[in-house]
């Protein structure tokens, strides 16, 4: 890991960034629903699957060698972690998330995997950190948790060295459509029922079928967009996934006491989705991922 982050890249202890201009909006400390250790290990699990389309997004929004970056959002690191790699040793990578346990394992995680071109810190993009500016800059799915996103967009252009880029990666749910083929409507059910509980707890479900029209409200030119749709049969590391989706929304949104299925009534419903995947060979479609890039002239 590194301590002392070049000027040009990372964390400046209170130098130029006295000097940036904020935008003039919200300066509420936010905080993620999902935080939990079952949501770390989550994270983990989706960045595996993930992994293959960002790293061809980042590399074709011009994520290279020598590059100072900035991973909004991060959680558990991940994308920093591909950034790192993709920069290399002479290319500089600050990974913020607004909940320190996630920055606590991201942290853990760089010193076990002895990655000395990256660094986690606790943050939001509020006006008062001290970040400095970055060549790149990007946010994979986090941008959906905002209130304002247009606001959170702006924060986010307000890092980028002019000539820099932003790139976003966000889920659009609606662009499939079809969940299982041939059909099991309890996995449909289940779907549609998170969706809604998801939607209910404030998030945005849809956002990567609109990235488009976020940076137009951005400010931002049109930028250039690409997607890949997750999909996977009954022994699929895409069905592992969705039952760690479940479970977990599952359980937030009761705590905030929303009706959900508990942890037996799940199991149950699993069990039998399971048997019917297997017995017709049912292919199963996740969410869409969608990337959007864009250069800060
Ligand atoms: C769904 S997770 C994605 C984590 C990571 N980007 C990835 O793809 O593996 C969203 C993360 O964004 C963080 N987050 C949400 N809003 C934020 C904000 N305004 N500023 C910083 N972090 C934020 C949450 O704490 C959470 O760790």
């Amino acid at each position: 890991m590194i301590d002392n982050v070049d000027p040009q890249v990372g964390t400046l202890p209170g130098s130029i960034q006295a000097m940036e201009a904020e935008p003039p909006v919200s300066t509420e400390k936010m905080r993620y629903v999902l935080e939990s250790e079952k949501e770390r290990r989550r994270l983990e699990v989706q960045a595996g699957m993930l992994e293959p389309f960002t790293k061809r997004f980042l590399a074709g929004a011009g994520l290279s060698n020598g590059m100072s970056i900035l991973d909004v959002g991060t959680g558990v690191g991940d994308v920093a972690f591909l950034a790192a790699e993709m920069v290399g040793p002479t290319g500089r990578v600050l990974g913020i998330d607004c909940e320190g346990g996630m920055i606590k394992r991201a942290q853990q995680r760089a010193h076990a995997k002895q990655v000395e071109n990256i660094q986690f810190q606790t943050g939001s993009l509020l006006p008062g950190e001290q970040l400095g500016k970055f060549d790149f800059v990007t946010g994979r799915l986090v941008t959906a948790f905002q209130p304002d996103q247009v606001d959170f967009l702006r924060r986010v252009v307000s890092r980028v060295k002019v000539g820099g880029s932003i790139a976003l990666i966000e889920a659009g749910w609606n662009l499939c459509g079809t969940w299982t083929n041939p059909t099991i409507p309890a996995y449909d059910e289940l779907i549609e029922r998170s969706l809604s509980l998801i939607e209910t707890l404030g998030f945005d479900t849809q956002l990567g079928s609109r990235l488009t029209q976020l940076f137009a409200h951005a400010g931002l030119g049109e930028p250039s967009v690409t997607a890949e749709l997750l999909v996977g049969g009954p022994d699929s590391e895409l069905l592992d996934y969705s039952l760690l989706n479940f479970e977990n929304l599952f359980i937030t949104a009761r705590k905030r006491g929303l009706e959900a299925p508990d942890e037996t009534a799940l199991n149950l419903m699993w069990a039998e989705i399971r048997k019917a995947a297997t017995a017709s060979h049912v292919q199963f479609s996740g969410p869409c991922v969608v990337g959007a890039f864009i250069k800060i002239n």
